[in-house]
């Protein structure tokens, strides 16, 4: 990796396969992995659902993301962690061009949904907000019934079907864990409902749309134990079908739920992998210092 930050290996490493890894490897590639003799040999790695390629992105003068190259791969949960103000949530907004709304942004480089580059001009950003869903920190649902709320995309897609729409927001509330505290109360409005109900809602609204990537940034920030631990086993319940990002300063949670961790420091990407590995054997030593808590 060319960037700013020397590699130097973490202390206790402890495969000897890293150890001897040469300085300067790229460390944003999938580890092989280890055959044991007369053991299955592993599938071949599907394609990532998601990529970045050599990404930057420029605030005016400020340059927020460097050089960033991540694989997401598909039904997973890959984490961003990383100290405030380091770009997380400026790499997510990238993956639904959410950082088009911010006067003087500029990007460079590219990043793949499927292995098409939604940088281009061309991308028909609505359709790509349908595909990659974003569920923010503090849960916000319109001030409408919760049903409408669900039903919200469905509306915007045009479906006039009393029948299929009320079949949809049935299935989306059910797929965020939310159908049997609503089923009675569907016209009642959603700012009623617990913070937890309504991130849940906010879940719910965007599944109803059958997106492939779900975007989360610092979920559960604003919720007690409680709803924080409901809205991490939904996330490992919908993984089986959805793409799932997500952004958190909880190192708990990100050991908790991702599959694979990926590690930011000042706009750059440190290191990336597997989150036991990453979270037990860091190969760089700064990411071993911000896990342990040395700073950030
Ligand atoms: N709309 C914006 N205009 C200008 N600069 C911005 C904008 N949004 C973010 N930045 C800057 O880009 C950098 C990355 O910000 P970002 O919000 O992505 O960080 P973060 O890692 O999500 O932080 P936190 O953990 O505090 O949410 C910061 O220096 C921030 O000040
Ligand atoms: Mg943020």
């Amino acid at each position: 990796m060319t960037g700013r930050f020397p590699i130097v290996p973490a202390r206790d490493v402890e495969s000897t396969l890293e150890k001897d890894l040469p300085t300067g490897i790229r460390l944003d590639v999938p580890r092989p992995a280890v055959e044991r003799a007369g053991g299955p040999v592993p599938p071949e790695p599907a394609a990532p659902r998601l990529e970045t390629r050599n990404l930057h992105l420029f605030y005016g003068a400020h340059h927020a993301l460097r050089n960033i190259t991540l694989e997401i791969p598909s039904t997973s949960v890959t984490a961003i962690i990383g100290p405030s103000g380091c770009g997380k949530s400026t790499l997510l907004r990238t993956f639904n061009r959410m950082n088009d709304l911010v006067p003087g942004v500029r990007t460079k480089g590219e990043v793949l949904l499927s292995g098409e580059n939604l940088l281009d001009p061309a991308t028909d950003v609505v359709a790509l907000r349908r595909r990659v869903g974003m569920v923010f920190q503090r849960p916000n649902p319109f001030p409408k019934s919760i049903f409408e709320n669900a039903a919200f995309g469905l509306r915007m897609l045009r479906i006039r079907d009393r029948l299929e729409i009320e079949g949809r927001v049935e299935d989306s509330l059910r797929r965020a864990a939310l159908w049997d505290e609503v089923r009675d109360r569907l016209d009642q409005p959603a700012l009623r409902l617990s913070g937890g109900q309504q991130q849940r809602l906010c879940i719910a609204r965007c599944l109803a749309v059958d997106p492939e990537v779900l975007l989360m940034d610092e979920p559960a920030s604003a919720l007690d134990p409680t709803a924080t631990a409901r809205i991490e086993e939904l996330m490992l319940g919908l993984k089986d079908r959805y793409t799932i990002v997500v952004v958190t300063h909880n190192m708990q949670q990100a050991a908790r739920v991702s599959d694979r961790t990926a590690f930011l420091l000042s706009g750059e990407l440190v290191e990336v992998g597997a989150t036991q590995e990453l979270f037990t054997r860091p190969t760089v030593r700064l990411t071993e210092d911000y896990i342990t808590g040395r700073f950030g």
